[in-house]
């Protein structure tokens, strides 16, 4: 029987509750498959400052890099804020990036139609929306050298490698062959130098996929167009931070940000977390929607340990348990015929799984 170990690094506010709740259901997937998982937990965040004085201590990578996926919940908090950047959670959260080579930052925004009416959109806009935002996670400005800042000048640089861009591209291209085959690369070609070698890089990788129709948008249209015609776009690949901008963008289509995973991946092992951050305000409540983190359990499954039967049981148990009116709080107002807690939800997506 296949073993896989996976890391949890569950962080801070609702970050515990909600990945107690992917592991209900990955247990509850594992009993009727022909794998089993082993669980070693992590710190990471403000909890791992609070403890060890660094966000994220060496054994927290350790452990990481001897698993075969990282399932992370969510860091960060007000308690925090103050702290000088380089202990600050986010730091942690950067560095971890780093360290794990996940250059890949995969977001899928999807409509859900029996959420149709969460959404700040029309229904007749965002219907049917189905897209995936590729986004360059471990590059670009978030990273690029020369940076710092002096008390009257800041500064950081928006640095791309033709490697760097190469293997972003064929990620994008990739997911696209198993998507409907569109790829849209954001960029700033009108006035950044970078973009420019971004936008020719994903033109020459664009070759090896022909099947695959490529369009380019500014950044700034393509923020526009999200909100004027989402069904447009099935694959949107971008640099780090127009990523980062977009894909919160993108995340509003669905209407709440509490149903979104996201996968990042890249040489090694991949991270598997929700979109959201760690609602301190809610934490220890029983009441945070832990559907963006089962589904980020079934993105693991699918682009890291390649169980695809296994991720496909979990998003059908998802997708049941919404049509059949579950909703936790955030979305009680949405035609909920029961509301559920943060522990219910997870139960009631694991019962459907292993009936
Ligand atoms: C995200 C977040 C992070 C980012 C922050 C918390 C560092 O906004 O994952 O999108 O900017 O990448
Ligand atoms: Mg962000």
């Amino acid at each position: 029987m296949k073993k896989y170990k996976i890391a949890l690094i569950k962080g801070d506010g609702i970050g515990p509750e909600i990945i107690d709740e992917a592991v209900k259901v990955l247990d509850a997937v594992a009993s009727c498959s022909d794998f089993s998982f082993s669980y070693e937990e992590a710190l990471m965040g403000g909890c791992a400052y609070d403890i060890t004085g660094n966000p994220l201590p060496q054994e927290t990578i350790n452990i990481a890099l001897s698993s075969d996926a990282v399932l992370f919940g969510a860091i960060g908090g007000e308690k925090w804020d103050a702290l000088p950047r380089e202990m600050r959670p986010e730091s942690g959260l950067l560095r971890f990036r780093k360290e794990l080579g996940v250059y890949a930052n995969l977001r899928p925004a999807v409509v859900y139609d029996e959420l149709i009416n969460a959404s700040s959109l029309k229904a007749s806009v965002v219907k049917g929306v189905d897209l995936m935002v590729v986004r360059e996670l471990i590059g670009g400005i978030y990273f690029g050298e020369p940076k710092g800042r002096t008390a009257d000048k800041g500064w950081n640089t928006m640095v791309y490698t033709r490697d760097e861009i190469v293997r972003i591209a064929h990620q994008a291209f990739k997911i696209a062959m198993q998507r409907s085959k569109r790829v849209c690369s954001v960029d700033k070609a009108n006035v950044l130098d970078v973009s420019q070698l971004w936008r020719d890089t994903v033109i020459e990788v664009a070759k090896e996929y022909p099947e695959v129709e490529l369009s380019h948008m500014y950044v700034d249209n393509a923020a526009m167009q999200l909100i004027r015609d989402p069904r447009q776009f099935d694959v949107m690949l971008t640099g780090n931070i127009f990523g980062d901008i977009l894909s919160d963008e993108a995340s509003m289509l669905s209407g709440s940000i509490g149903l979104l995973p996201s996968a990042s991946v890249g040489a090694k092992i991949g991270v598997y977390e929700p979109i959201h951050g760690s609602a301190p305000d809610i934490a220890g409540q029983g009441i945070a929607n832990p559907i963006a983190t089962i589904a980020s359990a079934s993105m693991m499954l699918r682009y890291g340990l390649d169980e695809i039967a296994s991720a496909n049981k979990i998003d059908d148990a998802i997708k049941r348990a919404l049509s059949e009116g579950y909703r936790t709080q955030d979305l009680a107002q949405f035609d909920a015929k029961e509301v559920c807690s943060t522990s219910e939800m997870g139960s009631i997506i694991a019962n459907y799984i292993v009936r």
